[in-house]
Formats: structure tokens, sequence, C-alpha cells
């Protein structure tokens, strides 16, 4: 691995935070064998993870026979981190692992398309903002000096997991090889009992109304702000001094993007993402723009 910052290093065209994992440990999961009952959970960076995990783990928890992790990272691990990584061949079915990983980094086993991948995007304007404040409060990553100086690296891919832009491509580029939910944080805001919902079909669970209505309130950010398992205020105060759970909502970039940097993000989404129907919601109160869903 390269170390291309003082918070970065690169291997394989990708951005990895230093010390979080390994070339060897990378390399290793091209021989990571894959079960069919495997679910992931894959994201660019603060794109709604840690939310999705609560709703997936919450769905698992309902028929797991094991005694209940801790938290919703030990049962849903990182795959790509060596930091808490146990031998996951020795894990009970099924297993949940969450990554921001691209698809030639990830095992090749999950092209067999038995797993299941579940892919959240966010509307970029919000998920840099997200990934800004991220910064300031994540202590292995350098505190960028301004906005405007974090979105040119953030434009650039010079940030953790590169660039938004190749990642939510090449995920839709290689989406029939997988078998893959696309949902979107925005759906997700404005009804969530829906995408509770798709999430459990494309899992095969059929749970009553009632436990769907539970999962939902146990997700819904003001709960899970005060939720233990789900917040992640179990991590220590030297790597995380902000809160995972920050505001949660759609259109938080209007209070950092000036109406230049606006425009200008417009041009860039347009050149590098333009041609790829995705429907973007930049506001609560808009409709999603452009042709097509994720
Ligand atoms: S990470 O570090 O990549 O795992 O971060 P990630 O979990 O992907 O993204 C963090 C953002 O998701 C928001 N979040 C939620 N929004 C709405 N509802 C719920 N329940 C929820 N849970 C997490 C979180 O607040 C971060 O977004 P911002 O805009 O920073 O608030």
């Amino acid at each position: 691995m390269e170390n291309i910052s003082d918070s970065l290093c690169r291997y394989k065209d990708y951005n990895f935070g230093i010390g979080l994992t390994t070339a060897e440990y990378i390399d290793s999961l091209q021989s990571f064998e894959i079960r069919d009952s495997d679910v992931f959970l894959v994201t660019y960076p603060k794109s709604g993870t840690i939310w999705t995990q609560q709703i997936i783990t919450s769905i698992y928890e309902l028929d797991d026979d094991h005694v209940p992790y801790p938290n919703n990272l030990e049962r849903m691990p990182w795959l790509e981190y060596v930091e808490g990584r146990e031998d996951y061949s020795l894990r009970p079915s099924p297993r949940l692992f969450a990554s921001h990983l691209t698809p030639t980094l990830l095992p090749p086993g999950l092209r067999s398309k038995k797993a299941k991948i579940i892919y959240v995007m966010r509307n970029p304007k919000d998920n840099v903002v997200s990934y800004y404040h991220f910064c300031h409060a994540w202590a292995k990553l350098e505190t960028p000096t301004s906005f405007e100086d974090f979105l040119e690296q953030y434009l650039e891919g010079k940030v953790g997991a590169s660039s938004w832009f190749d990642h939510i491509r090449v995920w839709h580029a290689k989406r029939e090889q997988y078998n893959i939910l696309f949902l979107s944080y925005e759906d997700m805001i404005l009804d969530l009992k829906t995408a509770v919902s798709r999430i459990c079909l494309f899992l095969g669970k059929d749970l009553s109304d009632e436990s769907v209505r539970q999962i939902v309130e146990k997700s819904t950010f003001r709960n899970m702000k005060k939720d233990p398992k789900a917040n992640y205020e179990f991590l220590p105060a030297d790597i995380m001094t902000g809160q995972f759970m920050r505001k949660g909502c759609i259109g938080d970039w209007k209070n950092s993007f000036t109406v230049a940097q606006s425009e200008r993000f417009d041009r860039v989404v347009q050149e590098r993402v333009g041609d790829m129907n995705l429907a973007f919601t930049w506001d609560a109160a808009s409709r999603p723009q452009g042709a097509g869903k994720p």
C-alpha cells in the first residue's frame, strides 16, 4: 500500500484509511468463501450504511437462534477492516457484512448471484457534506482545512473509498453480475416503511405488518440516536469524537455549498454520471430529478 496523505493509502486503485487494513488481507478476499446465505451491504461512505445496517440486523435478529451480538457492528462487521476481524469461516449462517469496496476487491464468489447485496446510494451533495463533517469527528482522518478544500478532494476522488462517481458507476455497470438491490438514502427518508418492505422482500423475509412496523420504529433517526447497539457510541473517544448520527436529512448541503459551488457540482454530476439515468432527490420537498431510478 502506498501512502498518499497522512491518513490515506492507495492499493489497487482504491483509497483506504491508513492502518485499517493490509494489502495481504485485501488480496486474501479473492479466495474468501462466499455462502449462498451471505448478505452484503455495500455503500460509498456516508450514504446511510449504519442506518441500513440497523434495518438488516433487526430483520435477522427476529430469527437468529444464537446469542445476540452486543451491537450491529459485531453482527454485521466491515469485511475489509482488520481491526476486530475474526475467522468469518467459523461464523454461523446467515452471515451479514458491510463494505465500502468496489466489485473487483470483493470476493469473486459474490458473482454466483446467490449471496445478496444491498447497495445504498445517497445524493452526492449531501454525501460530501456528511463526509466533510465526518472527517472532523473521525480521529484517523485529516481534518479538512475548509469545505472548499474538501470539496476539491472529493471531486478528485482523493478521499477514503476514492471517487463517489466511480463507485456508483462501477456498481451500476456490474449490476447484472450480482444479486443486488439498489436503494437510495432519499427514498428511505421519504418512505422508510416501503424501504424496509423492499429489503424484506429481497431477503426473502415474509414479516408480519407488526414486525415491519417495529423495525421501522427502531430505525428512525431519533430512535437510532439513543440505541446503543446502533449508534456507534461504543467506539472509543480517541477514534470517534463526534456522532455517526449527525443530522440525518435530505438537503443539508444547502448549509455548506455556495451557489457557485452548487452550479459547478451540478456540471460535474452531469459530466460524470449524466448518462446513467440516476434519479436524484436534492431536497426533501422536491421530486427526484433525472429520468430513472437507480
Ligand atoms: S459510514 O461512516 O460510511 O458508515 O456512514 P454512513 O452510516 O454511511 O452515513 C452516515 C449518515 O447517515 C445518517 N443516518 C441516518 N439518516 C436518517 N435516518 C437514520 N436512521 C440514519 N442513521 C444514520 C447519518 O446521520 C449520517 O448523515 P449526516 O448527513 O452526516 O447526518
